[in-house]
Order: C-alpha cells, then structure tokens, then sequence
C-alpha cells in the first residue's frame, strides 16, 4: 500500500452502494451484528454497544482499516471488513502489504448474493484501488454459506485447521483459509 492511499469508497457497484460508516449508521449496526444468528459463526458473539460505536466511527479516519457498510435501495443491508495488514516473514519485510476481508449481512437480506458481491467488492478495492499484494479470508467450515461466498468470489482454499476453533454450542470446529494474490485476481480480471 502506497502512503497516500485513498479510501477506496464510495463505490457503486452490483446494485449495492459501498461507503464510510458514519454515526447514523451505529444503531442499526448494532441491532444486527448482535443477532443470535449474525452471531452463530462469530468468534465474537457479541459487541458492547460503546465497543461498536468506537470501532465503527474510527474506520474513515484509519489508515489501515478501510471497512465499509453496504446500502441497497438506500437501506443498510450489511457491512464489509477490510483491514491492511503486515505480511508474516523476516526482519525488514515490506509493511501494509497484505489485506484481510470479512462481511457481514443483515438478516432479511441473505441468500441474494449480497456477501459474494461484498468479497468481490473489497478484492477490487483491496487489488485495485489499494494496491495490495494478498489479501486472506477464513471461515469456520460449517459456515457452509460463508465458505460458498469466498469460493464464489475466487478465492483459493489454502489452510484447514482441524478443530481449531472453539463453539459455545457445537463444540470444536474446523477453520478454512482463503487467500488470493494480486497477480491471480488480475488474471482473472482481464479488461
Ligand atoms: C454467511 C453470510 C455472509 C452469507 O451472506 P449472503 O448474502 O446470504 O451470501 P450470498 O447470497 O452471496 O451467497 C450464499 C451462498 O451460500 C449458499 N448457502 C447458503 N446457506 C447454505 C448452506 N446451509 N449450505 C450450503 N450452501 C449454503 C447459497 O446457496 C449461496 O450459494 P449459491 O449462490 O451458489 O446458491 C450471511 O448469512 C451472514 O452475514 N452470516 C452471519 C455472519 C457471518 O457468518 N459472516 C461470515 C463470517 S466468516
């Protein structure tokens, strides 16, 4: 990521509009990120609402955390996470090269592509708009319709960690990694 890297919203794209958080937005972000049923995969089953209020207000101004809320039709239908982040390696690695991608939905407005828009979204906006040079996404393998949205949005399957992660209900679960690289979402994206 270059110094001057420029929020890559607001965006329009696939009938969904791409923009900052603003204050306007908390309460009703706040309703849905704790729903039982936004919640049922989050490692974080719930936000404390001042919590939320914070990390929410503080993206437009955060270098590196270029997350977004989602309208359709002039309603807040979800919220996309993009966060720059420092790739693993030796001392003297190039920093704020990598991204990581997650999303959200607002229950009512699953199950009409609105998440594979959203991963899409933010790979364009992570590739081309910022610049970086791999961006990651996980998922809790029984989360079939998350892992369903990373494939759909071309991204490629490269960790399985058996029982890796802890759930109050379902007990310990598999987590899947997928990461896609500049060069292979260019190719996919030739003009
Ligand atoms: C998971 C979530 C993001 C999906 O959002 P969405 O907008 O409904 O996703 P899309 O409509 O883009 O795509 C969902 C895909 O999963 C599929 N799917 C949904 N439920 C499924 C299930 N139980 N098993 C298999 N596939 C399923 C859908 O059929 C669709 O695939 P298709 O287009 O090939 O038919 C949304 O339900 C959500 O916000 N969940 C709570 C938060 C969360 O889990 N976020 C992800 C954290 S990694």
């Amino acid at each position: 990521m270059t110094d001057q890297a420029a929020s890559p919203w607001p965006a329009r794209r696939d009938g969904l509009l791409y923009r900052e958080p603003t204050e306007a937005d908390v309460e009703v972000l706040l309703q849905f990120r704790n729903d039982p049923g936004v919640n049922h995969f989050m490692v974080r089953t719930s936000v404390e609402p001042d919590d939320l209020r914070r990390e929410v207000l503080t993206i437009p101004d955060s270098p590196t955390d270029f997350s977004c809320v989602l309208e359709r039709d002039g309603e807040l239908v979800g919220m996309g996470f993009l966060d720059v982040v420092d790739g693993a390696g030796q001392p003297g690695h190039p920093t704020g090269t990598d991204g990581l991608i997650g999303y959200i939905v607002r229950p009512g407005h699953e199950g009409v592509g609105i998440a594979t828009a959203t991963a899409r979204a933010l790979l364009e906006a992570a590739f081309g708009g910022l610049g970086l040079r791999r961006v990651t996404a996980a998922a809790n393998l029984a989360n079939h319709a998350s892992v369903r949205v990373l494939e759909k949005a071309g991204m490629r399957r490269e960790r399985h960690e058996v029982q890796a992660l802890w759930h109050h209900e379902l007990g310990w679960l598999d987590e899947v990694g997928y990461a896609l690289l500049a060069e292979e979402w260019a190719a996919a994206h030739v003009p």
